[in-house]
């Protein structure tokens, strides 16, 4: 199966009402970690690739590793995603390097810092909607602004996604998918308590527009137990609370079918190499502490599958390719 196009993949979920999970890359064990899990539960899979992991990996690491996961898994759909795309540059820069699908953060400016205007928002996206249409490329928004930054990215404000505006920017900007604010934030540092999260914002979303996927960024649950084995082998990491597996599940069954998850798969390796190094403390073959990474990532994102309800759907469909994507835009 060669990649496939993200509206495909969320097309179907939309149909079957779950969500599939959009997993955070920057190496080969994640990626790895990543379809071992695929393969195993059978699960349609989002890729993402962020500007950090693209320069951290001169971009055609990521290509190609990307490129060997399909080649080893024909029977999984997979979509290769850029996250949070900053400018329509950085858009066509993934696109031709053949990613299926990118974002256009438009609720921040270029600096991915400062939060833009309504206008300039649906200005941009619509530049980067129709540029990627032409090669077949899906293409997911952002509407408001979440809290907390990852490698320098965010505004740090939290401005939640008005439902009117959200309705008028799907059809101003033909966007494929939505990327909400309803409260979360990026990173390990989300919640001091129990969070309640503004689902009434997907409802209202969904009633206006039943037909566009929506994004949920910042969906890492944070699970103690990860943050614990950090802190058991060494590691100095404040215990927090993430998004649990019910909101999100709520989520999804009220719109949500795209779940961004990156920081539990950075605690997951993190907590695992933390492990190796205090109980093998001779050992020095990179192998052993990566295999260990990788293990504890399949097992993060194995479970994520499964809670999000798309372990089973791999083989619900056959791929279309970029050359049909482009008549099915609309
Ligand atoms: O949304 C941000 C993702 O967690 C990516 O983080 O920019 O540090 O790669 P990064
Ligand atoms: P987390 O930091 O909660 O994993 O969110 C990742 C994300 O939204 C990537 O776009
Ligand atoms: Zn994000």
């Amino acid at each position: 199966m060669a990649l496939v196009i993200m509206k495909q993949i969320l097309d179907e979920a939309t149909k079957s009402n779950y969500g599939v999970g959009a997993f955070n890359v920057n190496n080969m064990e994640q990626i790895q970690g990543i379809m071992k899990a695929a393969k195993e539960v059978q699960s349609p899979v989002i890729v993402q690739a962020s500007r950090g992991a693209l320069k951290y990996t001169s971009m055609y690491y990521i290509k190609h590793m990307v490129a060997a996961a399909v080649e080893d898994n024909p029977d999984i759909p997979i979509a290769l995603h850029l996250d949070h795309g900053n400018s329509l540059q950085t858009c066509r820069e993934a696109i031709a390097l053949g990613f299926t699908s990118v974002m256009i953060d438009g609720s921040l400016k270029e600096d991915s810092k400062t939060p833009t205007t309504f206008d300039e928002n649906v200005e941009i996206t619509k530049a980067v909607v129709e540029y990627a249409h032409r090669f077949g490329v899906t293409v997911e928004g952002e509407l408001g602004t979440l809290g907390g930054i990852e490698d320098g990215v965010g505004s740090g404000v939290v401005k939640l996604t008005d439902p009117g505006e959200a309705a008028r920017f799907i059809k101003l900007t033909g966007v494929d998918a939505l990327a909400l604010a309803i409260g979360t934030s990026h990173g390990a540092y989300k919640f001091k308590a129990q969070p309640t999260l503004a689902m009434d914002i997907i409802s209202a979303v969904k009633a206006k527009c039943p037909a566009t996927p929506l994004v949920m960024h910042g969906s890492s649950s944070v699970p103690p137990e990860l943050i614990d084995i950090i802190n058991e082998y060494g590691g100095r990491l404040e215990h927090t609370m993430g998004v649990p597996i019910s909101a999100i599940q709520e989520a999804i069954k009220l719109g949500v079918k795209k779940i961004n998850v990156d920081t539990d798969g950075r605690l997951a390796m993190t907590g695992a190499i933390r492990k190796f190094f205090a109980e093998n403390p001779s050992e020095f073959d990179p192998r052993t502490y990566f295999g260990a990474a990788r293990e504890a990532v399949y097992r993060v994102v194995r479970g994520k599958m499964i809670d999000y309800g798309s372990a089973g759907h791999a083989r619900d469909y056959g791929p279309i390719s970029l050359e049909e994507a482009k008549m099915y835009y609309c």
